[in-house]
């Protein structure tokens, strides 16, 4: 549902997709009860994304990713029969973690412990001094695996042993959304992490609304994301997918590079990448920009898009390719943010420095964001408001928010989804 985001009159997004209009509660950013019952209906319920194929693209390759919410550590292995299964980093002996990670080959796995010994498809193999044992039931003492399925390159894991709904439910329109889109650089992100003092959804909410842009950004992307014709830039579309969801953000088609940024016009001056937020060039992209849910509406005045898949990830898409950003409960008022940005080999110099750039560009974004974050957790941890007032392109924090209530209040994952 494309809109005239620079017209006199308001968007009109909210109502169009169905969602009310009243304000939002303010108590599930600071609640230990709502902690707690986010762990445990909904990211110990819902497929977790954790990695990309191209992490692990041979036999024996293996990662140890983090579900810090839950406190589980999770070996994602690439056995020789191309299956990549996933396992609970725990030994059947006492329990200790048995791959330190973050990531290698290796057809088998030992326990830093006492050297028991997994293939890397789970089977337990090998048993120091096995006699002095009493009959361990081997076939039954293998790593402990965890659901894992993969779509389109992403790999997700659930943590209910026999999930409730497939990952092709769970994903429901959000698959056809972004089916066949051709991820360009996946091999190659830039990633950054941090620990923030910050409620997982006051960060992910200032990467889903641009309300905030011209405020918080003034010196980076002000005016890369608002006009004079679009002065608070507002959303160009919005649509629910499901449980999921994805806006597309305005971008300001007259840009000029400020002429004092001698770096940045150099830079830009002959890589025809489109936006000064673009990693590669629009020719490279050609084959990622033709998919029909990236810039969804063909607008002439498009920066980028969020593509929301619930609970806590983000597939962004702009101009020169894709980057990811996601949020993990640690408590009521802490989370892990990671964010990885795809970025081409460079095939010269001048697009190496155009590259760097562009890394530099965006960390420095990113970290006016995270800049902000403890300071509203901390007016949020005030109790002064119970009720946040939402306008239409916070449209994203509407909805997330209406999902997780149902998630919280759902015994099950198909009421839940209903
Ligand atoms: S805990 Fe792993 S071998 Fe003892
Ligand atoms: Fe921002």
């Amino acid at each position: 549902m494309a809109q005239d985001a620079t017209g006199a009159a308001a968007t009109n997004f909210t109502r169009g997709i169905g969602l009310h209009t009243k304000p939002v509660p303010l108590e599930p950013y600071r609640s230990a009860s709502f902690f707690a019952a986010e762990r445990d209906r909904v990211f110990a319920r819902a497929w977790l994304m954790l990695a990309r194929v191209e992490e692990l693209p041979a036999p024996g390759d293996y990662v140890v990713k983090s579900i810090p919410t839950n406190g589980v550590s999770v070996i994602l292995s690439h056995a020789k029969d191309g299956r990549i299964r996933g396992f609970y980093n725990s030994c059947s002996h006492r329990g200790s973690e048995v791959v330190a990670g973050p990531r290698g080959n290796a057809a088998r796995f030992t326990c830093p412990y006492h050297s028991w010994t997994y293939a890397n498809d789970g089977r337990l193999v090998g048993i120091p001094d096995e006699p002095s044992f009493f009959a361990v039931d081997k076939a039954n003492c293998g790593l402990t695996p965890i659901a894992t399925e993969t779509w389109e390159g992403w790999i997700f894991v659930n943590l209910q042993r026999r999930p409730e709904v497939s990952l092709a439910m769970f994903l429901g329109p959000f698959a056809v959304h972004l089916a066949g889109l051709k991820y360009q650089a996946a091999s190659t992100p830039v990633v950054l992490t941090a620990d923030l003092d910050a409620n997982w959804k006051v960060v992910m909410d200032a990467f889903v609304e641009t309300y905030h842009i011209p405020v918080i950004h003034p010196k980076t992307i002000g005016t890369t994301f608002s006009s004079k014709m679009n002065p608070f830039a507002r959303l160009l579309d919005a649509r629910k997918l499901g449980i999921h969801q994805a806006v597309s953000m305005y971008g300001n088609p007259e840009y000029v590079a400020n002429p004092d940024n001698r770096v940045e016009a150099l830079a830009y001056s002959a890589a025809a990448t489109g936006s000064v937020i673009a990693a590669a060039t629009t020719e490279g992209a050609r084959a990622f920009l033709e998919h029909p849910s990236v810039n969804p509406t063909g607008s002439g005045t498009w920066s980028m898009d969020v593509n929301h898949l619930f609970p806590h990830t983000h597939i962004d898409c702009g101009p020169g390719g894709f980057w990811t950003h996601q949020f993990w409960p640690t408590s009521p008022n802490t989370c892990r943010y990671e964010v990885r940005f795809y970025v081409p080999q460079a095939q010269n110099v001048y697009e190496r420095f155009q590259q760097e750039l562009y890394v530099g560009r965006v960390a420095e974004i990113v970290l006016e964001d995270l800049n902000n974050v403890a300071r509203t957790q901390r007016g949020i941890d005030t109790g002064g408001k119970d009720f946040m007032q939402i306008q239409d392109s916070e449209i994203g924090i509407r909805h997330t928010m209406e999902q997780l209530m149902k998630w919280v209040d759902a015994d099950t994952v198909a009421e839940a989804m209903a």
